[in-house]
């Protein structure tokens, strides 16, 4: 008998729609491509988050060179926090938001499709089942 195919386990992940998702009206259309994919949503905030949620949140890029920007980009206006939940929701997500830098993300992609820069890259998602578990924590406790 062959070997049974892998059962499909639901994960969870935490995807935020950055500031710049909301300014350009872009939050329906990145939805949408969640949605569509099959990817279902389990909890969805718009909030404005201060300096100290932010270092919670990129703790692993605290010290680098690059996170000050981002720290002033992810608290300059209101983004939207969701956790999706699906079959290898973490990996799929990260697929579906394509490569960090938006000049290099692939067509297709949401990052390649829509944005053109580094940092104003759209959308966050997490990047491991061990990351997802303690951003979840961190956004939405109550969960
Ligand atoms: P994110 O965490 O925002 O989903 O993005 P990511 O996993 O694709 O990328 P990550 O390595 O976690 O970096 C977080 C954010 O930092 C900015 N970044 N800049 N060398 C650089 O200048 C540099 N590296 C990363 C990006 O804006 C990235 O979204
Ligand atoms: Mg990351």
């Amino acid at each position: 008998m062959p070997p049974a195919a892998p059962a499909a386990v639901s994960e969870r992940t935490l995807v935020l729609l950055k500031p710049d998702a909301v300014r350009r009206g872009l939050v329906g259309e990145v939805l949408r491509r969640y949605e569509a994919k099959g990817l279902t949503v389990v909890a969805m905030d718009l909030r404005r988050i201060d300096p100290t949620q932010a270092d919670r949140h990129y703790a692993e890029h605290v010290a680098r060179d690059f996170y000050p920007p981002l720290r002033a980009f992810v608290t300059s206006g209101p983004l939207v926090a969701l956790v999706l939940a699906g079959d290898q929701a973490v990996e799929v997500v990260r697929l579906l938001n394509g490569a960090t830098d938006g000049r290099q993300a692939l067509p297709g992609t949401i990052r390649g499709d829509l944005a053109l820069s580094n940092r104003e890259n759209l959308v966050h998602g997490s990047d491991s089942l061990e990351s997802a578990g303690r951003e979840i924590a961190l956004w939405f406790p109550d969960l």
